[in-house]
C-alpha cells in the first residue's frame, strides 16, 4: 500500500494549486512531455489524475495507476473513462500490460518513493516500444543533501513528515546511483533539466518564488529506451 493512502484527500487538493504541484512541477515535465497526440502514454504513480488529464487533453491514448485506491478514485473522477486508471503497486511486476505497448511513460515525483527503483524501471523499459521516452521528476540530490546533512553520497531510506502531517518514506540518493540505475536498466539520458518556478508562482508564491528560483529543489529526467544492441552495451 502507498503511505499516500492515508493522507490521499489532503494530497488530491494540495497538489491542484500547490507551488510546488502546480507552478513548478508539472509545468517543467509537461514541456518535456510535449507534443503526445496519438502516442500511448504511461502514468505511473499518477496521484490524484492531474498529468493524466493533461495528457488525455493533449490528445494522448492514456494508461495510469497508482498504488493508493483513494488516490486512483480521485483520478477516475476526473478522467470519466477516458483513461484506464488501475490501482497496482509499482514495485509489483506490471504483468497486465504487454511487452513494447507503450511509446511514451511519465513518472512525476515517485522515483524517490522507491527504495530499489530498478525492478520497477526494468518494467517500465519493457513495455515502452522500440526508442520509447520515460519522463521523471524527483527530488534533486543537493536538496536532500542540504536538508539532511552529512555526507552527500549517502544512499539511505528516510521517513519523515511533510505538509499536513503526511507521513512519508523516501529515498535519499547521489545524482551518480540515479544516473547508474538508469544506465543499469538501459536508458539513456536524453536530457537533464533543474527546472525553475514557472512565471505563475511570482505572484501566487512569492517568497517559493523566490527560494526556487535559487535553489534547486526538483530534478527532471527525459530518458531514452536504448537499442538492445547500444553503443554502451558492447
Ligand atoms: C508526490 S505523489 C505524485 C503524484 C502524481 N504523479 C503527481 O505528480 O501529481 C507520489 C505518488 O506516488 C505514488 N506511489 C508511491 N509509491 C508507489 C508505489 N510503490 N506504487 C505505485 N504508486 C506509488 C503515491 O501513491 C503518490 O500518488
Amino acid at each position: 500500500m502507498s503511505s499516500y493512502e492515508a493522507f490521499a484527500d489532503s494530497f488530491a487538493a494540495h497538489a491542484e494549486d500547490s507551488a510546488h504541484n502546480a507552478h513548478y512541477d508539472r509545468p517543467a515535465v509537461l514541456e518535456l512531455v510535449g507534443d503526445v497526440a496519438g502516442r500511448r502514454v504511461l502514468d505511473i504513480g499518477c496521484g490524484s489524475g492531474l498529468y493524466t488529464e493533461e495528457l488525455v487533453r493533449r490528445g494522448a491514448d492514456v494508461v495510469a495507476f497508482d498504488a493508493s485506491a483513494r488516490l486512483v478514485h480521485h483520478a477516475r473522477r476526473r478522467v470519466a473513462g477516458v483513461a484506464d486508471v488501475r490501482v497496482h503497486d509499482l514495485r509489483d511486476p506490471f504483468e497486465w500490460l504487454a511487452d513494447e505497448s507503450f511509446d511514451d511513460a511519465v513518472m512525476p515525483l515517485v522515483l524517490h518513493h522507491l527504495e530499489d527503483p530498478v525492478p520497477a524501471l526494468r518494467e517500465v523499459h519493457r513495455v515502452l516500444g522500440p526508442g520509447g521516452r520515460l519522463v521523471i521528476s524527483t527530488v534533486h540530490p543537493m536538496l536532500d543533501w542540504l536538508q539532511q546533512g552529512g555526507s552527500y553520497f549517502t544512499d539511505e531510506t528516510i521517513d519523515e513528515v511533510w505538509n499536513d502531517g503526511w507521513a512519508v518514506r523516501f529515498r535519499r540518493a547521489p545524482l551518480t546511483a540515479w544516473c547508474a540505475e538508469f544506465y543499469e536498466v538501459g536508458f539513456v539520458i536524453e536530457r537533464l533539466v533543474e527546472p525553475l518556478p514557472a512565471d505563475s508562482m511570482k505572484e501566487r508564491y512569492p517568497e517559493v518564488y523566490d527560494r526556487l528560483s535559487r535553489q534547486p529543489f526538483f530534478i527532471n529526467f527525459v530518458l531514452r529506451k536504448a537499442p538492445a544492441q547500444g553503443p554502451f552495451r558492447s
